[in-house]
This record gives structure tokens, C-alpha cells and sequence, in this order.
């Protein structure tokens, strides 16, 4: 990628002030992909804010895709199975906020499924992530990270959840977008695999649908060294990490004060009047 137009601040690239990864691609790619990027009609994007089970949504997905069977998960990485949309082309993925998402999407019949998670969970991932990775500003303590997490815009990648979570789910009527959560397919994942297959009509029998279970269960997953990010985490990172890092609902209890729990609710509870509380599975 060209490195003419890349503008570096504070170890993030910056596009609409929107604090990007810098990962090698370059501003003129995002600029591109933003205005002109043509989605088809036959295409699916994954779409999730950094830290909310992206690569969860995206290991069920190739597994639905080739009806359980396990080869394709085994034998190509991750990242290349579904290309990043910031990047370039089947399965896309992209963390894009909704007011920058590709315009072509509004007129196609692609498919987008977004996947959020409970914010508190997604702020304890994102520590430790960008803790150890080597492509975005490091925090240096949870405290500090907390502080960025409400500064948003200026201090996190793609910038604020609260923004990138009220953007999508404008979108919550339209049949072209199915809006998911990490803690339903925490509870329910077989039930919320067959809703992803409704949605995206596809038809599997139950050994297929018992096959995605399993091979996309964290246990699996994790073993899985195309999709827990092992290899990348010899480049990208100061130290060995997995994109399977707890896999768990609530960790946050484990890392908050009462004090920050307190903070966050009232923030919360600002940032979110006027969505009904039932559109989200945390509390
Ligand atoms: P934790 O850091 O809380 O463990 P993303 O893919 O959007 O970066 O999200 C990463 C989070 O999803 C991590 O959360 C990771 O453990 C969790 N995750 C990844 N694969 C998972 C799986 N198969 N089951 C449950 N959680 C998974």
C-alpha cells in the first residue's frame, strides 16, 4: 500500500476521525473502500466492533458455508478466509462504523450479520488485546484503558463502541442485517447457528449442523492454529497471545471496581437513551 497519505498519530491511522489499525493498509485504501467498495448481492459481511467475537462469528460462518466439513478451517488462516472489507473480497469482514460502511450495501441484497457484545466484556478483551499486539496504541494499565474506552474517538480503534453500537442497530428492521449477541450464542449456540442459517437460507442436516458446533466451540477453536491467530501473534505481538483468550460472559466482574462498574452504568445509561433495554442481552 502507498504510504504517501498515511497520516500517523498516537500509532493509529486516522480517516474521518476515526482512529483506523494500522495494519499496511493505507488511508487511500480505506478512503476507497468507504466511498466506492461495491458489495454484491451474493455477499456476506461480518460486521463487529474489535473485541465483540469476531472470529467466532466468522469460524461458524466457514463452517456453515462448507456444511460442517472441516478442511477449509484447518488447512487456510483466518484473515484469509474472510478478507477484512478494509482490505478487499465471499465472506467479508469489517469492524466500519455504520455511517461508513460501503453506500453500495443500501442498494444490494448482500448480508450483513453484526455481532455485539456486552460492552464491559468488550473493554476487558480490548486491554488485554491491544496490550500485547503491536498495531495500535498499548495501554498501560486497565484503569488508563477504561479512561480511553469513554474517550472513544480519540483513543480506541474505530474509535467509540457506544457510537459504532447505535449506528447498527438503526438498522435493526431491515431484512437484509441480522443483529446478534456474544452472550446468545454463548447460551444458546445451537439455536443461534440455526437462526444464522435461516437467515442466510441455508439448509444443514443435523450431523452437519452438530459439526459446526463442535468445531467452532472455544476448546476447538482454540486448538485450531488457522483461526486462534497463533501464527499472526509471531509478528503482531510482544508476546505469544490467542485470539481465544477466556471466552467467557462477565469476566469484567473479575476486573472491575465498584467504583468503575458505577462509572460505566451511568455513562451507559447516557449514551443508550432511547434503545429499549431489551434489545441487549447484558444487563
Ligand atoms: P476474551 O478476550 O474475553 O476471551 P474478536 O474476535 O472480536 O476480537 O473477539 C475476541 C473475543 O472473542 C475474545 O474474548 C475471545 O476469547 C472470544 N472468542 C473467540 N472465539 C471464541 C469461541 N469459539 N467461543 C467463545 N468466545 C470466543
Amino acid at each position: 500500500p502507498s504510504t504517501t497519505h498515511i497520516i500517523m498519530k498516537d500509532d493509529y491511522l486516522w480517516f474521518e476521525g476515526l482512529p483506523f489499525l494500522v495494519l499496511g493498509y493505507s488511508y487511500e485504501v480505506i478512503k476507497e473502500v468507504c466511498a466506492q467498495f461495491v458489495i454484491k448481492d451474493e455477499d456476506i459481511v461480518m460486521v463487529s466492533y474489535p473485541k465483540s467475537g469476531s472470529h467466532w462469528l466468522i469460524e461458524i460462518l466457514c463452517l456453515i458455508h462448507s456444511k460442517g466439513d472441516t478442511k477449509w478451517i484447518r488447512s487456510v488462516p483466518i484473515w484469509e478466509r474472510a478478507p477484512w472489507l478494509e482490505e478487499g473480497p465471499w465472506l467479508l469482514a469489517s469492524h466500519l462504523p455504520f455511517h461508513l460502511f460501503p453506500k453500495s450495501f443500501f442498494t444490494s441484497k448482500a448480508k450483513v450479520i453484526y455481532i455485539m457484545r456486552n460492552p464491559k466484556d468488550v473493554l476487558v478483551s480490548g486491554y488485554y488485546y491491544w496490550t500485547i499486539t503491536n498495531f495500535s496504541k498499548k495501554p498501560e494499565s486497565l484503569k488508563q484503558y477504561f479512561k480511553w474506552f469513554f474517550q472513544g474517538y480519540s483513543e480506541v480503534p474505530y474509535g467509540s463502541w457506544f457510537e459504532h453500537i447505535r449506528g447498527w442497530m438503526s438498522m435493526r428492521h431491515s431484512k437484509n442485517v441480522l443483529l446478534l449477541s456474544y452472550e446468545e450464542l454463548q447460551k444458546d449456540p445451537r439455536s443461534t447457528i440455526e437462526k444464522i442459517c435461516q437467515f442466510l437460507g441455508k439448509k444443514l442436516n443435523p450431523e452437519e449442523l452438530d459439526s459446526v458446533l463442535k468445531n467452532s466451540s472455544f476448546q476447538v477453536m482454540k486448538q485450531n492454529k488457522m483461526s486462534n491467530l497463533e501464527i499472526l501473534s509471531e509478528i503482531l505481538a510482544t508476546k505469544h497471545f490467542l485470539i481465544t483468550r477466556k471466552g467467557i460472559c462477565g469476566d469484567w466482574k473479575n476486573h472491575f471496581t465498584v467504583a468503575q462498574a458505577e462509572a460505566f452504568d451511568k455513562v451507559y445509561q447516557e449514551k443508550m437513551a432511547g434503545f429499549p433495554k431489551e434489545l441487549f442481552p447484558w444487563e
